[in-house]
Formats: structure tokens, C-alpha cells, sequence
């Protein structure tokens, strides 16, 4: 058995500031930003937590899947921006949409996380322990970021996506992961709780800090590596991927996997542009958006990549 997705969901908060809103708070302009990024605009939260958009997002799918909340056995979510550390953001989804039969909990692998939800929640479904499976990434980056500092705060937008996953005969699902704790400085969003970090004279804010251009070079080295890892798996040929549905950071990250594993960049669908880097939920806000267009059919083969802080990464290949 594998986890087939039976809904798809999505929310973003209606806000939206563009990047000329954005040279109104820090030196920066469009150009660059379109330049260096591929972002025009990103959806900021206002009233909306993380659970809110995370609900909405799973309602949308389960809506859409037919399936009756109670029939859901686990709600994994995805985020490192909770309004909350408890109660969980999956119990809080389990609350919104009703799945009174569910477990749940979250997940923190910041960008990466839904991919790896993705995985944990195909491992449930195959090892027999779990029939439907809610998979939630949620993220309110805006709470996360320093709004003077240029460098990071043109970046990232908050919003939520979820699929629904329900068991079914069918062709197998190829799951890669890696981490490298030791890269984990290269980018980090401290938790105020660390007192030590303080006595170090170290950073003590909880704002995102990131080296750039460590994490732009860690991408490209490090997410084509994990496509072919999936492929060399699975068996499949890269010419047999209909998409390869990226996290969603910055447009020359994706350009420069494509190139890399010369594949037409027409297969790597991007969104970006609309939301910035939604960190855990740029993954699923894609996939919901590409399956209420109707570019998925019956047996296409789709690998989804994540990577993020930690630094982590991982990937999986499954059919629709
Ligand atoms: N507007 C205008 N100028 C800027 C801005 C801005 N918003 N930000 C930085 N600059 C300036 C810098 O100060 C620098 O100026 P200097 O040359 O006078 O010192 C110049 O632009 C070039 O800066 P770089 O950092 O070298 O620019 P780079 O081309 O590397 O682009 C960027 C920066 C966009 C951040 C890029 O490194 C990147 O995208 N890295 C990956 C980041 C990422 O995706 N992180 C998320 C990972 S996922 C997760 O888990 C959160």
C-alpha cells in the first residue's frame, strides 16, 4: 500500500505587499529583488496564525478528497512558526476540520519539513499503521524576520497548504532524506528559551538569520544530488518526471538544479513569484495550485524536493 492524495489544499492570507511595499521598509527596490529572487509579492499574515491558515488549507483538502474527517488517522504539520509550542498545530487542525478519530502532532524541519511529513506519512500508510493520512506544511515567516534587515526580509511570506493521503494499491513511493547539523549555523531562527546563547554574547534574537550564499550553494549541490539518489532508487529516468515540484526559495536556485541535471526548466513549476518563500508550505501551496489548474493526470510521476535550515534536505517520487 502507498499514499495516494485524494485532496489538495490551500490558504494565504488575502494581505499582500509587493516589492515596492517592501522598499518602503528597507533599501531595496523590484529590480533587485525580481533579479536576484524571481519575488514580486508575498501574502502577510494580519489576524491569521499558523493553525488558522493550516485549517483552512486542510478543510480545502478534505473538501475536496469526499472523505469524512473522522475517517483521518494522523495530521502531521509541518512548521517552525507556530503561534504556539503547545497545543500542537495538528491538534488545533484536528479541532478546525473535525477528525475526532485522528493522532496528530508537528513537525519542525523548517523548509524542509513537508517533504519529510510526506515521507513519515507514506511510512505509516505502508507499514499498515495508518489508512488516511492529513499532511499539513503552515508557516507565519512574517513573524520570523527582522523587517529592517534587507537581506532577509524580502524573502519570505506566510501561508498554508495540505494533502490528504489515503492508502491504495498501487506503484511504490521512492523517499530520500539527509541533514548535516554541522552546516547548521548557516542559517538559524533562535528560540528565545536559550539563555546560554545569550552569555555567549551570540545573536538573541529569534529572528531568521542566514548566510545567503551558503545556503544558495548547499541547494544547488545539494538537491540535485538527492533527485538523482530518488531516480538511481527507483529506477525511473529523469525523462520519465513529469514535475519536479521544488521548495519554492528563490528562482535561481530551481534554474540552477535544472541546469544541473539538464532538465528543461519547463518541467520545474514555480510559484514564487506570488508567494515568496512560504518555507514548510511552499511544497504543498504548489501542488494544490497545479491540481485546481488540472496539470496532473492519472499516472504522472511527480518528485517533490525540500531543503532548508538545519541544513536538510529531502525528496520523494510517487505517480498521481
Ligand atoms: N536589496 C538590495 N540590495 C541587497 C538586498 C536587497 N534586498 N539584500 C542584499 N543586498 C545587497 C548586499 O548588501 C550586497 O551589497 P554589497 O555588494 O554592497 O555588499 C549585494 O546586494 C549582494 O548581496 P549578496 O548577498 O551577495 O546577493 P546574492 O546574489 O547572494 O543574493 C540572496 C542574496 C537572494 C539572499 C541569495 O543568496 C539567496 O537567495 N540565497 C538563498 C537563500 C534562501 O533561499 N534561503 C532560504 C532557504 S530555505 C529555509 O529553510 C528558510
Amino acid at each position: 500500500m502507498t499514499g495516494k492524495i485524494c485532496g489538495t489544499g490551500s490558504y494565504v492570507p488575502p494581505h499582500v505587499m509587493d516589492n515596492d511595499d517592501m522598499a518602503k521598509l528597507v533599501d531595496t527596490n523590484d529590480e533587485w529583488i525580481r533579479e536576484r529572487t524571481g519575488i514580486a509579492r508575498r501574502h502577510v499574515a494580519e489576524q491569521e496564525t499558523t493553525s488558522f491558515m493550516a485549517g483552512q488549507a486542510a478543510l480545502r483538502a478534505v473538501e475536496q478528497s469526499g472523505i469524512a474527517p473522522e475517517e483521518i488517522d494522523m495530521i502531521i504539520v509541518a512548521t517552525s512558526s507556530s503561534e504556539t509550542i503547545y497545543p500542537c498545530a495538528a491538534c488545533e487542525v484536528q479541532k478546525t476540520i473535525g477528525a475526532v478519530n485522528a493522532a496528530g502532532y508537528d513537525l519542525n524541519a523548517a523548509c524542509t519539513g513537508f517533504v519529510l511529513g510526506f515521507n513519515a506519512a507514506q511510512a505509516y500508510i505502508s507499514a499498515g499503521m495508518c489508512r488516511t493520512v492529513l499532511v499539513v506544511g503552515a508557516e507565519s515567516m512574517s513573524h520570523m524576520i527582522d523587517w529592517t534587515d534587507r537581506s532577509t526580509c524580502i524573502l519570505f511570506g506566510d501561508g498554508a497548504g495540505a494533502v490528504l493521503l489515503r492508502a491504495q494499491e498501487g506503484a511504490p513511493v521512492w523517499t530520500a532524506a539527509h541533514s548535516d547539523g554541522k552546516k547548521g549555523p548557516a542559517l538559524t531562527g533562535l528560540s528565545r528559551h536559550r539563555k546560554d546563547w545569550e552569555k555567549e554574547g551570540e545573536e538573541k534574537e529569534s529572528y531568521i538569520h542566514m548566510d545567503g550564499q551558503a545556503v544558495f550553494k548547499f541547494a544547488v549541490r545539494k538537491v540535485p544530488e538527492i533527485i538523482e539518489e530518488i531516480l538511481e532508487k527507483s529506477g525511473v529516468s529523469a525523462d520519465e518526471i513529469d514535475y519536479f515540484i521544488l521548495h519554492q526559495a528563490n528562482r535561481r536556485i530551481i534554474e540552477a538544479v535544472a541546469k544541473r541535471l539538464k532538465i528543461d526548466i519547463s518541467r520545474f513549476p514555480m510559484d514564487l513569484e506570488e508567494y515568496a518563500n512560504t518555507s514548510a508550505a511552499t511544497v504543498p501551496i504548489l501542488l494544490d495550485e497545479m491540481n485546481r489548474q488540472g496539470m496532473f493526470r492519472k499516472g504522472h510521476k511527480l518528485i517533490l524536493a525540500g531543503f532548508g535550515a538545519g541544513l536538510t534536505w529531502a525528496g520523494c517520487l510517487f505517480e498521481w
